[in-house]
């Protein structure tokens, strides 16, 4: 059975008023309805990724977290290999931080991940494991840390990025040691250990009609029928202004996965201005254009039920890091004031 949507379409909150920033503390120059409380009232769940630096250090981060989203994704705090540092010893006090931030802030927790091919524990990299005793692993792990949580965190990103963009199943230590069944294997235990949890395959470049967004379909397609608890496919989204999406073919998608009876959540976007043309000010306008379209697509459809980005504010980004250049991805400045994509973003849900 499918779990209850944790956003129903027409909750409406009884008063918006009350959602004002708190007196104590600096005011922040955002919207004075809040995203949250226009997400709730849309019936969808709006949330980021969590860093546990500037959680720790950073009281306006947190200010404007609680403020604005209702949804919050550990960013790498529930990640195995920052979980386990030795076999059979976890360390949960990032994550206990952060559900509890959550708790205190009336936000819903997206776990994430169960299973993903990167940021393994050096123990089990390292190590040389019977098909057994990887199966063993894997399901410990995913017992271990479902229950720890469970009823507390409402979402999780059982299987991540198991597909390459050509449609085969991505090489990793998983597909090599169990086999593809290690995916079907990952799903039955999380559902296991948390019966109420909404369950998700999330990837990257699978938005669009392509022949990545194919196998995820086909995936989702076969684990339905062998009855096999998947409940939701997360889009990353992690796209740039120079290569806009083709919002028809989103469209046509998301159809076809509501047609599955599967929910839809767009879990890690971010829209990076780098390599585009234009001035800052026409960029950060290109960059806007994009997150109104993919919410608008997200609230006109009956299966998307969150929308999540990567990061809070600029200086949070993955994206410097990881592809090497500076960029400016998210919906906040380094100086947490709101730029055109978040006034994008009220103004879409306040329609
Ligand atoms: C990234 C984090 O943002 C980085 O801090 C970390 O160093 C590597 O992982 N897709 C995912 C996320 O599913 O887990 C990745 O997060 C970004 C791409």
């Amino acid at each position: 059975m499918m779990p209850t949507r944790v956003y129903e379409k027409h909750n409406f909150e009884s008063s918006l008023s009350g959602l004002k920033i708190s007196s104590c503390g600096k005011q922040i120059p955002t919207s004075p309805v809040p995203l949250r409380s226009l997400a709730q009232r849309r019936g969808i769940g709006i949330g980021t990724a969590v860093k546990m630096q500037a959680f720790y250090s950073d009281a306006q981060y947190r200010k404007v977290l609680a403020h604005e989203f209702n949804v919050l994704t550990p960013e790498n705090a529930l990640k195995f290999g920052r979980l386990s540092l030795k076999r059979d010893r976890y360390s949960f006090k990032d994550a206990d931080a952060l559900i509890a931030f959550a708790e205190k802030h009336q936000m819903q927790v997206h776990g994430h991940t169960l299973v993903w091919y990167r940021n393994l524990p050096e123990w089990l990299t390292q190590g040389r494991w019977s098909r057994a005793e990887l199966i063993a692993i894997l399901q410990q792990h995913i017992d271990k840390v479902v229950s720890r949580y469970r009823g507390r965190i409402a979402v999780w990103d059982v299987v991540n990025e198991a597909i390459e963009n050509d449609g085969s199943l991505r090489d990793s230590i998983w597909l090599r040691g169990i086999g593809p069944e290690y995916i079907a294997m990952a799903f039955r235990w999380a559902h296991k250990a948390d019966p109420q949890a909404l369950l998700l395959y999330n990837d990257y470049r699978s938005e669009e009609m392509n022949r990545k967004s194919e196998a995820v379909y086909q995936l989702v397609r076969t684990l339905k029928q062998q009855g096999i608890p998947i409940h939701a496919v997360g889009w990353q989204m992690h796209k740039g202004i120079k290569e806009p999406p083709d919002f028809q073919q989103i469209k046509a998608n998301m159809q076809r996965l509501n047609n599955l009876g599967v929910e839809v959540q767009i879990t890690e976007m971010d829209v990076g201005i780098y390599s585009g043309q234009g001035t800052y000010t026409e960029k950060l306008a290109a960059q806007a254009d994009i997150y109104r379209d993919v919410m608008t697509i997200c609230l006109e459809s009956e299966s998307c039920s969150a929308f999540i980005t990567w990061g809070l504010a600029d200086h949070h980004s993955w994206r410097p890091a990881f592809f090497g250049h500076p960029d400016a991805p998210l919906l906040f400045d380094k100086r947490y004031q709101p730029k055109p994509a978040y006034e994008a973003l009220i103004d879409v849900l306040h329609k």
